[in-house]
């Protein structure tokens, strides 16, 4: 980081200063760590499981052995063999190793054709896009309003040369849960040989899914996205499927993924994980509970503001996307944080630059709209009152923003 964004940085925290009360809903984003997972994170740092798993001596065979173990609770959770799971260190990551680890093992083939759906986290889209310039062809599948795949138009872009598919269980930015088995079936009814990918990293812990039962052949998944550390992720390669490493280097337990495991993190992550699914139901009837306090409390209290993506079973328990429209998001963000509700425009990777979200433009958002979007994750640590408290700041930030917006209400 330049040291001119540091002062700048350093400069509007101290501006800022702390508002009578804080409601962080951006874990989209990065979020807080349950505190069990960080218990277990610290206990490996500090006595087991701080040594190199793949080195033959005490200290390195206990790091091995809770790998082993976290291996074993993450894969209960996903219905899958332990062997089935390979760690990464972010979701970025294990896209990236599902997308080009694939293709380039099958760069002799003759299919050439990837497909992935046209609301897809950039980590899979832009991985797919790297690989044109080596003859691949891809291809967007197209989505309803509510961001569902279009399940016909997805029967009649495949084809002979089709070699993958990429769907995400549920999405990021707008919450949809994909129907995964019907688009699974018109996939592989079409030929069962294209391999199906699922970036599921908004899916573990808010939707049950069993990834042998779904017939998935690769899965992503992310830590900080159950309240684990930051620094762990898992990529599901299912048995005897053939991917090709894209990283090259020396130590480690991982044929596809060289270096050193971040051990900690991993065992963290296995902590957040077992604590997501011992209380599933308890976490998302909570969560459900508190997105329809704030998506009804901002649709009935702020004008020209709109929900985006599906409502009710069909959206992800956690997830609130309004647009409002006549309003810059950017600004609302920085309103916002000034009365202590932290939240996000579209999502981090476009944030920085003021670019509407192509989630929201695939959806058929025009650009006042998704310029005008923010996205908040609600979690089982928030309460009622945080959510009242953001109900009562949401429509006088919104108002101060059209206040000084060159977009007019009218
Ligand atoms: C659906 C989805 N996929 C992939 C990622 C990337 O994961 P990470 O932040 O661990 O790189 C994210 C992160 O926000 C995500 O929401």
């Amino acid at each position: 980081m330049g040291s001119e964004i540091r002062r700048d940085a350093e400069d509007l925290i101290k501006i800022h200063g702390t508002p009578p009360r804080e409601v962080y809903l951006d874990s989209e984003n990065s979020g807080l760590i349950f505190p069990e997972a960080l218990k277990a994170m610290v206990d490996c740092y500090v006595a087991y499981g701080y040594g190199h798993p793949s080195i033959t001596h005490k200290v390195g065979w206990e790091s091995y052995e809770v790998l082993v173990k976290s291996s074993e609770v993450i894969s209960k959770a996903l219905g899958c063999s332990s062997d089935e799971i390979l760690y990464l260190h972010s979701g970025t990551e294990a896209n990236n190793l599902a997308v080009l680890g694939f293709a380039k093992a099958h760069v002799g083939s003759s299919r050439r054709k990837i497909l992935v759906s046209s609301i897809e986290h950039l980590s899979v889209i832009h991985a797919a896009e790297s690989l044109v310039k080596y003859g691949f062809d891809v291809v967007k599948i197209p989505v309803d309003v509510e961001g569902f795949v279009d399940l016909d138009a997805l029967s009649s872009l495949i084809d002979s040369n089709t070699l993958m598919v990429s769907v995400g269980m549920v999405n990021h930015e707008i919450g949809v849960i994909q129907d995964l088995r019907g688009i699974i079936e018109v996939v592989k009814d079409r030929d069962e040989n294209i391999v199906f990918h699922t970036d599921a990293v908004d899916a573990l812990g808010r939707v049950k899914f069993n990834l042998k039962d779904l017939g998935v052949d690769l899965a992503s998944f992310s830590s900080h996205k159950v309240f684990g550390p930051k620094g762990a992720a898992c990529l599901y390669v299912s048995d005897g499927l053939n991917l090709e490493p894209i990283l090259y280097g020396q130590l480690s337990t991982q044929r596809l993924w060289p270096g050193l495991e971040n051990v900690p993190a991993i065992c963290g992550f296995a902590k957040a994980v077992e604590v997501m699914m011992d209380r599933f139901d308890e976490f998302n009837s909570k969560m459900r509970g508190l997105r329809d306090m704030l998506i009804d409390g901002i649709l009935s209290s702020v004008d020209h503001s709109i929900l985006n993506g599906p409502r009710g079973g069909r959206r992800v328990s956690d997830n609130v996307n309004i647009s409002f429209i006549y309003c810059e998001g950017e600004a609302l963000t920085v309103e916002l944080s000034l009365r202590g509700v932290y939240v996000s425009s579209g999502s981090a990777c476009t944030s920085r630059i003021l670019q509407p979200s192509h989630v929201l433009i695939a959806i058929g958002r025009r650009f006042e709209e998704a310029h005008g979007s923010i996205l908040m994750k609600v979690t089982p640590m928030h309460s009622s009152d945080d959510i009242n408290y953001v109900l009562e700041n949401i429509p006088k930030a919104v108002g101060r923003v059209r206040s000084i917006s060159p977009f007019k209400v009218g």
